[in-house]
């Protein structure tokens, strides 16, 4: 189906369009109270990224409800590491657990590659949501990158950190490239499925990229994003890799269209070394703190920043979960009343 709204896809695709296209990360879930109503009846939050028809509930209220300009699939980025055989726990305000955690080559012998019918319920949940948005928005997919979901896989949970990821990097170089690799392919066959089923764009996270010295970066993340990128050929692909400053004029060789940039990041150097990119954000989150005059005050300068540039307008990391509602309303009037 043609998309009604298709900013987000030309400004990906390049175009510098009539207005600048906003959505926020972790915009689906977290800030709003009718997600909070939905998964507060439910035993958790897996159940709400198992069941197709709430995933696709909720990914719709932030369209529905905060007039973002695309909508992102509610699932996680653990639910790869699920499929290839380490499942995971949401622990109530605090996060992700896995029981079981990559120690040995043995752990990682009991892996297994995703042939994709594993994640049938994200699929399902995307083609229930392509249908009830008639083509309004798109719909954007995401997967994370290879190095976070073995950030994951390692660690078992958040950290401050993530020195057992990283550790394991230095004794057992060789398996983390044999799971690295792993991870790559089932990515792929997942983002493929995620295509198929009616993504319009997929965005690749790269949460724990600012972690890694440039040489590891290098050697461990880099080669696996580019060969995600680089499979996908039917929609635009952003690569989002918080903190990876030191990797931008790398990234240029991306085969991406889109490079999310996150706050700490320098516009002005961004638009120099990415020149062939669009570029993705990249507001301080804690803006959304301020009041009304001083988030449409600090957007329209980030804005100004990017200007004459490709841009698609987001935040430099996930929206923060006690965020008002309103001030992200404030956030995104604030970009489509700017005159690109
Ligand atoms: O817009 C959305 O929020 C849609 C779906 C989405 C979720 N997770 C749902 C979720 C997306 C895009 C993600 C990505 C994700 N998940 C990332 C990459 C983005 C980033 O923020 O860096 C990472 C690192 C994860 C792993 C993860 N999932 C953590 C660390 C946590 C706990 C803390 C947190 O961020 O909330 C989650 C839980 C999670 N994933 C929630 C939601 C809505 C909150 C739990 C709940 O509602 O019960």
């Amino acid at each position: 189906m043609e998309l009604k709204n298709d900013l987000l896809i030309r400004a990906a695709k390049g175009e510098l369009t009539e207005r600048t296209p906003v959505w926020l990360m972790r915009q689906a879930g977290r800030i709003l109270p009718e997600y909070k109503s939905i998964r507060a009846k439910l035993s958790g939050f897996k159940e709400l990224v198992e069941t197709p028809e709430l995933a696709a509930e909720v990914t719709l209220q932030p369209v529905n409800l905060l007039g973002v300009d695309a909508a992102i699939i509610f699932s996680d980025i653990l639910v790869i590491p699920e499929a290839m055989g380490l499942s995971y726990e949401m622990i109530e305000k605090k996060g992700p657990h896995f029981p079981k955690t990559l120690k040995s080559e043995a752990d990682i012998k009991s892996l297994h590659k995703v042939e994709g019918g594993e994640l049938n319920y994200v699929y399902e949940a995307i083609r229930l949501v392509k249908k009830e948005l008639k083509g309004h928005v798109p719909l954007i997919g995401f997967a994370g990158a290879p190095w976070t979901i073995l950030c994951y896989m390692i660690e078992g949970g958040g950290s401050k950190t993530f020195s057992n990821a990283r550790k394991f990097l230095i004794q057992e170089s060789k398996l983390a490239h044999t799971v690295l690799s792993m991870i790559t392919d089932s990515t792929i066959k997942y983002l493929h499925n995620q295509v198929l089923a009616g993504a319009n764009l997929i965005q690749i996270f790269d949460s724990w990229a600012g972690i890694l010295s440039p040489d590891q970066y290098r050697e461990f993340s880099l080669p696996y994003i580019e060969k995600i990128s680089k499979s996908i050929l039917d929609v635009p692909v952003t690569v989002f890799a918080k903190g990876a400053y030191f990797a931008l004029k790398e990234m240029s060789n991306l085969s991406c269209n889109t490079i999310g940039l996150d706050w700490n990041m320098d516009v002005n150097e961004a638009r120099v070394l990415l020149k062939g990119k669009t570029l993705q954000g990249n507001l301080d989150p804690c803006v959304l703190y301020g009041d009304r005059d001083s988030i449409e005050i600090k957007t329209k300068k980030m804005l100004e920043k990017f200007k004459g540039h490709p841009h698609i307008a987001n935040l430099g990391h996930g929206v923060y979960p006690d965020t008002h509602p309103d001030h992200v309303k404030i956030f995104i009037e604030a970009v489509k009343a700017f005159k690109a």
